[in-house]
Parts: C-alpha cells; sequence; structure tokens
C-alpha cells in the first residue's frame, strides 16, 4: 500500500543580511518538551500546555502535548485518539510574534489580513490550529475551515471530543525589524514534503 502525506509550510520569509528565517518549526517530540517550545496555555495544574501534530493514517492533525507527559492526544471521527509515535512539537524563537485570535465559524473565513498557522493536513478542508478555556484549562486541537460540515474547532478532553464553533486560532505575524529597510521586503516561500511508504 502506498500512501501520501504532504505537508505545506508557508512561511514568510524575512531578508535580514542575506539569509532568511522562518520565525516558528515543528520539531520531532520524543517525550521531553524542547526549550523552544511554545506554550499555548495552561492545563488543570497551571502547567503550560503545548501545540503537538500527530500522523494518522494519511493525515496530520494537531494534538495537545501535556508537560511530563510523552503521548500526544488528538480528535478523530469523533474520538479521542492518542499517540507516542510520530509526534511534532511546535517551536520558535520568536514567541511574542503569534497571536490567538478570537473567531468563529463564519468570521475565521474572512480574516485575509493576517497569516493562519497550518496546523496540519486535511483533504477537504484548510487546517489550523485552535484553542479554547473550559472548565479550568485551555484545550488545543485542529480547526476545519472552509464550511465543510465538520467546520470548527476539534478538541478532546477527559478522553472525550468536543466540538466547539467559537474558539481561538493561532496567527503569526513577522513583526519588522527597526533600522534595517531590506527588511521589510517579504517573500512567502511553499515547501511540499513527500513521504513515500
Ligand atoms: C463571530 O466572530 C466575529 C468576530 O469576533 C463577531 O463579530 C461575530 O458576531 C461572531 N459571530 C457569531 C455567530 O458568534
Amino acid at each position: 500500500m502506498t500512501f501520501l502525506v504532504a505537508t505545506t509550510i508557508i512561511c514568510t520569509i524575512f531578508f535580514v543580511g542575506g539569509g532568511d528565517a522562518c520565525g516558528y518549526y515543528w520539531r520531532e517530540f520524543d517525550g521531553i518538551i524542547p526549550p523552544d517550545a511554545l506554550p499555548a496555555g495552561l492545563d488543570v495544574y497551571n502547567k503550560p500546555i503545548y501545540i503537538g501534530q500527530a500522523l494518522y493514517e494519511n493525515l496530520l492533525i494537531p494534538a495537545k502535548i501535556y508537560h511530563n507527559d510523552n503521548t500526544a492526544y488528538f480528535e478523530y471521527g469523533g474520538k479521542e485518539l492518542t499517540t507516542k509515535l510520530n509526534v511534532k512539537i511546535l517551536c520558535t524563537d520568536e514567541p511574542d510574534q503569534f497571536e490567538w485570535i478570537k473567531t468563529n465559524n463564519s468570521h475565521i473565513r474572512e480574516i485575509t489580513d493576517r497569516f493562519l498557522v497550518q496546523g496540519g493536513y486535511h483533504p477537504s478542508s484548510s487546517t489550523y490550529i485552535g484553542r479554547i478555556r473550559t472548565d479550568g484549562e485551555v484545550l488545543i486541537g485542529k480547526v476545519l475551515a472552509d464550511n465543510t460540515a465538520s467546520e470548527g474547532l476539534h478538541v478532546t478532553q477527559k478522553g472525550t471530543a468536543r466540538s466547539f464553533s467559537s474558539f481561538e486560532v493561532l496567527s503569526y505575524q513577522a513583526k519588522k525589524v527597526e533600522n534595517k529597510p531590506e527588511a521589510k521586503d517579504t517573500v512567502p516561500e511553499v515547501r511540499y514534503t513527500a513521504v513515500f511508504t
């Protein structure tokens, strides 16, 4: 059996001193939270929660990662699924360039002036990273946009899948570098990674 996993990473490239830099990247998650992982909120124990990405069948699904836990938790098919294999964690050296935007299923399609961080791959929908605060903790999960039946934020809590039509979505905006006129030039870049097994 052959399947194709396509990940699309769209970065805004800044030319600073001739080099380029994308402000965030996905690292392999082996159970240890890297020092540059982006904290995305607090769990019920007031510990940071992080943004993961799990490979499931031919999909890449945004997941939540807890402090001191080597498992990624994500929603698929109305259930909570977990994995310890093929997990990535969102990291950055520019944490102040992220912003959580309050949105909902109709408003998200009108966001054109902000770059929404691609959280994974789904064949029929744009996949972003969302969060919601409920019952004393922040839940991280996938946002499916594009007006399909499964649109919205999909998270899990205590082993159960939950969906929301109002939530926050993660955006990234590279800040202008002062006193460097050439830093204002931005070029969008699209990278494709194909994995055959
Ligand atoms: C969706 O979000 C926008 C922007 O925050 C807001 O103006 C609008 O009233 C919201 N719509 C619903 C149905 O909640």
